[in-house]
């Protein structure tokens, strides 16, 4: 069945990120075709709305998306950083929490951030690959966002998520394999990549920006794309404090990557 709901449905409501009883699973199962028709929104957080609509997400023909990009929604509607010209809402300034932590010597970082208070992300262009560092690990509700656009004539793109030489959530788009679009999620242990899961609904495109939300959840990741949730992948790595590191790496152009609690 369609999974009609996304990330910002585990942002909203009670605190808790996935409280019993929603409707549909949450499972690796393909997402409807054509985006989340159908979406709704319930619990709302304070302030938030609904995302902008979506490529076939119920728009009238002709009408253009607010801000022309997928999921433009006003500024402040979301917890998390995002940047200007993004899939997503747009607050410089406005971000809740111990937002942004670039890594010290690489060129996202613009000087010394302080240590508290509301501050902006990082924009880019930075270099890939890039390494984001989470110098405790990673837990439940640390949201990762990540902002990009596909280069033209994109092969792939990957985020690992690493401890040591293993990678914990390998999260890896691949534009063309056979002639298919295909998410390939894994783990690699003790140097060996396990059993692949695979997602074939593949919301990014070459050549257009995107958003990547990783939420940690205490028994999965949970990665939206676009502000529509697409799948979660279960902790093969169940230490998350070992989860020192996401790695992001292949076609893209990346404009910021940051992390936050929610
Ligand atoms: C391999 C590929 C790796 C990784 C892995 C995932 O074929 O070389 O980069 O994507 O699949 O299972």
């Amino acid at each position: 069945m369609a999974d009609s709901f996304s990330l910002n449905d585990a942002l909203s409501g009670s605190g808790n990120p996935n409280p019993q009883g929603w409707p549909g699973p949450w499972g690796n199962q393909p997402a409807g075709a054509g985006g989340y028709p159908g979406a709704s929104y319930p619990g709302a957080y304070p302030g938030q709305v609904p995302p902008g609509p979506y490529p076939g997400q119920g728009l009238p023909p002709g009408v253009t998306p607010p801000g022309g990009y997928p999921g433009q929604a006003p500024p402040g509607a979301y917890p998390g950083p995002t940047a200007p010209g993004y899939p997503g809402p747009t607050a410089p300034g406005a971000y809740p929490g111990p937002g942004v932590y670039p890594p010290p010597g690489q060129p996202s970082a613009p000087g010394a951030y302080p240590a508290a208070g509301p501050y902006g992300v990082p924009s880019g262009p930075l270099n890939v690959p890039y390494d984001l560092p989470f110098s405790g690990g990673v837990m439940p509700r640390m949201l990762i966002t990540i902002l990009g656009t596909v280069k033209p004539d994109a092969n792939r793109l990957a985020l690992d998520f690493k401890t040591g030489n293993d990678v914990a959530f390998h999260f890896n788009p691949r534009f063309n394999e056979d002639n298919r679009k295909v998410i390939v999620c894994n783990s690699k242990l003790n140097n060996n990549w396990g059993k692949e899961e695979r997602q074939t609904v593949f919301p990014f495109e070459s050549g257009k920006p995107f958003k990547i939300q990783v939420l940690v959840e205490a028994d999965h990741f949970k990665v939206a794309v676009n502000d529509a949730h697409l799948l979660q992948y279960n902790h093969r790595v169940k230490n998350l404090g070992e989860i020192n590191k996401l790695g992001i790496s292949g076609d893209i152009n990346l404009t910021s990557a940051s992390h936050t609690m929610i």
